[in-house]
């Protein structure tokens, strides 16, 4: 009994130790938080995306804190004058700097990395240079669609979404732009999604590959009905009014005009887990801190 008696004190005392010392450790280490990064909508029913996507941020991340940026002014002015504001991107770090945020994750909800990606990794720099030392680290996780990887688990979830269509063609609109940022990376995903599954149309709103060139498609793979679907974040205006609307230039009225069957899917790509999943893991690959200089190779 005497010699065992130090060996269970000795027990006791470390299990005490290991009590004390873990959450000490926690309290130690700096705060995590999330800004997710999105162009932003004025459209209500739209908003319920965003609330999906936060929870499964929410979820994944758990104890970091979570802050939205909307990168379009355009929004954010429509909103504020609704006397619903949120903040762009400086106001968010600036949000989670305030809740003692010292690790932040940028990530951007953007689909393709063109114009509006490129303004958002600039804005995060600029802030990143305007306030030194505020954060002990800052990553930028990346849009969507950007490998192979990604347009593979995209098409594998939208397959799974439209399941039930049966023998109808999926007409997926991009956003596209004018300038043509982005124009190839629309290209390639679109031949890895055709690849997967060749009822998959795509076109853009704004970019090279337009509804003239969509139409032919349409025309040459013999195809009769047709459900659209925006291929974007959410369903706003552009799947709203462009795409499902029924003014005559809308893809809608004028596919139909050409004797098409139309459906139209007012859902947004963040409803679906699988689009949800890529979001996550590109914020949890983003490995390059920003607020560093680059690692050599
Ligand atoms: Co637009």
């Amino acid at each position: 009994m005497k010699r065992l008696f130090p060996r269970i004190f000795l027990l006791f005392l470390s299990i005490a130790l290991a009590a004390t010392v873990r959450p000490a450790e926690a309290v130690d280490a700096p705060k995590e938080g999330i800004l997710l990064a999105a162009f932003g909508t004025t459209v209500p029913e739209a908003m319920s995306v965003y609330t999906d996507i936060e929870q499964t941020f929410k979820a994944e991340f758990p104890g970091s804190s979570v802050e939205w940026a909307y990168t379009s002014q355009i929004i954010r002015r429509k909103l504020e004058k609704q006397g619903r504001p949120v903040g762009g991107v400086s106001d968010g770090l600036a949000a989670l700097a305030a809740r003692g945020v010292k690790v932040v994750r940028v990530q951007s909800l953007h689909i393709m990395a063109g114009e509006e990606f490129a303004e958002l990794a600039r804005a995060v720099l600029i802030d990143v240079q305007k306030n030194p030392g505020r954060f002990n680290a800052v990553y930028l996780g990346r849009p969507l669609l950007e490998s192979r990887q990604d347009a593979l688990e995209a098409a594998a979830a939208l397959v799974g979404d439209t399941k039930k269509a049966g023998g109808e063609a999926l007409v997926f609109m991009g956003h596209g732009q004018s300038q043509g940022r982005a124009d190839l990376v629309f290209e390639g995903v679109r031949a890895v999604f055709r690849e997967i599954d060749p009822r998959f149309f795509m076109a853009t709103a704004e970019g090279a590959r337009n509804f003239d060139r969509l139409l032919r498609d349409l025309k040459s793979g013999k195809v009769r009905r047709v459900r659209l679907q925006a291929l974007m974040l959410v369903a706003g205006e552009h799947a709203r009014n462009d795409l499902a609307g029924d003014e005559k230039d809308s893809w809608a009225s004028r596919l139909k005009a050409a004797g098409f069957q139309i459906k139209a899917d007012l859902h947004g790509l963040g409803e679906m887990d699988g689009i949800r999943s890529i979001f996550v893991r590109h914020a949890k690959e983003s490995g390059d801190d920003l607020t560093k200089e680059p690692k050599k190779q």
